[in-house]
């Protein structure tokens, strides 16, 4: 059951697909209105899952969250908001109840925060469509839900290849450095970053011809070799006079206004900029287009960052900043007390994401003026958007897009990355419980900064976050500038590390079929234990144990120092206990509690009865796989159903090839290969 409850005007945010008709007054059992609140009545057993890209654990009760797209690179238990405004609930109790608050603006989830048992999601005004889904499971909630808001961004297979970053490689040379570094010491490579470095004074659609001249032949030697360079676009256009992408903007009027109808400026990297209108139709066109500059050259991948918009502060509130801390600078130097190091340090923090530069921002929607604050989540979407629909027109076939700033609709446009984590064993717990609730809201082709962003990292950490995030479709190392570097050849466990992708690779058909089953099937990649084993009171509160896909289950180590771990098994399961791809020992272990050695180096894999596990052989990259030869791995008699398709094409062609294992013997393959 579907119903749509719409409440007051906001400005749409093309979310849904399906033309749902509003229920109009009609009473809904399910919620009461007060003031400006929905209030959803919880018992002490329900699991509250969604809110897709947030803090905390799988299950979102206890604590209160705040859609609103933010630049935050605290991501804390007391954040209120990251980066996507995925505004999407499932409450999983005796009944199964999906919720979908559909709104362009800031909505806040109080979960389980003031009261234990009360649900109350609010807004300033309640301007929303509420869209309900009722079902008798929670796999059949979320399929209705995500064919009500469309198929997800599909990723080129490519896009399962490991990807290096760093914020930034600052050369061709470096990047040439590091390539001959993964060759030497045999480690698969798909992609390499070029972070704002790589442009000409951060100025979108450029690139530095000094320090990356002769860029298209650079890109094609690169491509030779199957590797894909993937440059960064940020929202922000720098304002500069003969800067073609200012000029042609402005001429046109494709940027935001001040309520005056003057171009509103903030500054980013490149210093001074404009943003894009992207809510305008014109806007999008123009600016997806540009990324033709880049694709000309050999390009078929971005990220689109920065695009909260984030600003580090405007021109008149710098200017303000600057004479009231100079009002203080006549007080002697005996006065300069805490009160005041306080009031100087408060005006400089917020000159940065401030609330009130946000107010003065304009958007023209059809004509109409229409304060930013009321659409800022829908912002950083409608720029992947502008990319994804232009650069299909371009290219015609899929490119590797993610971004940073998203809402519920955007990942028909691209995958998401969870933005600006940090080197913390904690983030490497806080991933593994987004993938799923990621998922829910429609973002499959998504994954974290592994080895974190900011703050120094450590090989254990690196090692141990690499284990988890060769299941994650976007399996990227990220890191920021200034921080102790994450290239696999720097440490003295590089075997482990050439182990591990090896092992990714070799995973690559079953992760690729299983994406692919997700996207078609509309179902999640990564579950909760709680979705096939719904009548398992402990497996409903396990929130570090998670299925990837139909075949296995994976218990990953998130603690430092910890070489063994507990792990739940909600039925007997084959578990696989991997130190590469071809050295592995496998136990079948009972149903129930057990707690399991895991080395540094070791990753493991349980495969669910009667179900089977796939892998082929790795290789130096994707397109060097052989997808078609493969070896199964077991638990008693199964029949694996393996999707796939030309991993490039815009349209997921798929075929499935039927795998059978009956009394230990592959009975049926199809026209696969089966290998040892
Ligand atoms: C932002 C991004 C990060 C990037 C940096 C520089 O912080 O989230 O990934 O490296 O900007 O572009």
């Amino acid at each position: 059951m579907l119903k749509k409850y719409c409440f007051g005007e906001f400005v749409k945010t093309d979310a849904v697909v399906l033309d749902i008709k509003d229920e109009k007054n009609k009473e809904c059992k399910d919620f009461i209105i007060k003031n400006n609140s929905i209030v959803f009545t919880l018992t002490s057993e329900d699991i509250v899952y969604g809110l897709g890209e947030s803090v905390r654990g799988l299950n979102k009760r206890g604590w209160k969250y705040v859609s609103w797209c933010s630049d935050v690179t605290d991501h804390l238990e007391d954040t209120f908001s990251l980066y996507g405004a995925h505004n999407f609930l499932l409450i999983d109790g005796k009944q199964k109840l999906g919720l979908f608050f559909d709104t362009s603006e800031k909505i806040t989830f109080d979960i389980s925060y003031t009261k234990e048992n009360e649900l109350v999601v609010s807004m300033e005004h309640l301007n929303l469509d509420l869209y309900v889904i009722k079902n008798e499971n929670s796999n059949e909630v979320i399929k209705e839900f995500r064919k009500l808001i469309g198929k997800p961004y599909l990723a080129p297979l490519f896009g399962f290849g490991y990807q290096q970053s760093r914020w930034s490689y600052f050369t061709k040379d470096e990047v040439l450095d590091l390539v001959s570094n993964y060759e030497k010491e045999n480690i698969p490579l798909e992609c390499v970053y070029l972070d704002i470095d790589y442009m000409e004074h951060y100025k979108d659609f450029t690139v530095d011809k000094e320090k990356f001249s002769n860029f298209k032949e650079f890109v094609y030697k690169l491509k030779e070799k199957n590797i894909h360079l993937v440059p960064i676009i940020d929202a922000g256009v720098k304002i500069e006079d003969g800067y073609d992408v200012c000029e042609e903007g402005l001429l046109n009027d494709y940027f935001v206004k001040k309520q005056d109808g003057t171009n509103f400026r903030a500054a980013v990297w490149p210093g001074l900029v404009y943003f894009p209108d992207f809510l305008k139709k014109d806007t999008r066109k123009w600016f997806g287009q540009k990324y033709k500059v880049l694709t000309d050259l050999g390009i078929d991948a971005f990220w689109n960052d920065m695009n909260e918009p984030a600003m580090f502060y405007t021109p008149e509130r710098l200017k303000n900043t600057i004479d009231e801390i100079s009002k203080l600078k006549d007080l002697s130097l005996d006065d300069m007390d805490l009160g005041v190091s306080g009031i100087v340090k408060g005006m400089a923090l917020s000159l940065q994401n401030n609330l009130e530069d946000y107010k003065k921002m304009y958007h023209d929607i059809d004509g109409k003026l229409v304060c930013h604050e009321n659409v800022h989540n829908i912002y950083g979407y409608n720029m992947t958007r502008a990319a994804k629909e232009e650069l299909d027109i371009i290219r015609n076939q899929r490119t590797l897009l993610f971004s940073r700033a998203s809402s519920i609709g955007a990942h028909r446009y691209g995958g998401i990355w969870t933005g600006d984590n940090r080197s913390y064993w904690s983030h490497i717990e806080l991933n593994i419980k987004q993938m799923p609730n990621l998922n829910m809201c429609g973002f499959l082709y998504t994954g974290a900064d592994l080895g974190g962003f900011g703050a120094d990292t450590t090989e254990d950490l690196l090692l141990r976050w690499l284990e988890f995030g060769i299941f994650t479709p976007l399996m990227r190392n990220h890191s920021c500038n200034g921080t102790r570097r994450q290239e696999l050849y720097l440490y003295d466990r590089v075997e482990d590390f050439r182990n591990i992708i090896n092992l990714r690779y070799a995973l690559i058909p079953y992760l690729y079929s299983e994406y692919l089953k997700s996207y078609h099937n509309d179902d999640l990649m990564f579950k909760p234990l709680s979705f096939e084993y719904e009548d398992d009171e402990i497996a409903r509160t396990i929130e570090d144990q998670l299925l990837v896909g139909d075949s296995i289950m994976i218990a990953p180590i998130y603690k430092q120092n910890q070489n063994n771990r507990y792990v739940y098994l909600p039925e007997d399961m084959l578990m696989l206990r991997f130190r590469s791809n071809e050295d592995y020992d496998q136990e079948i272990l009972n149903k129930g509690h057990h707690y399991i050695t895991v080395k540094l180096n070791e990753v493991l894999i349980f495969v669910r009865k009667n179900k089977s596990l796939i892998l082929t052989r790795p290789n130096k990259n994707v397109e060097s796989l052989d997808m078609k030869s493969l070896k199964v791995i077991s638990y008693l008699d199964s029949k694996y159903e393996y999707y796939l398709d030309d991993g490039i094409s815009l349209d997921s062609n798929y075929n499935v090839y039927e795998i059978e294992v009956k009394d230990n013997n592959v009975v049926r393959c199809d026209d696969l290969t089966i290998i040892n």
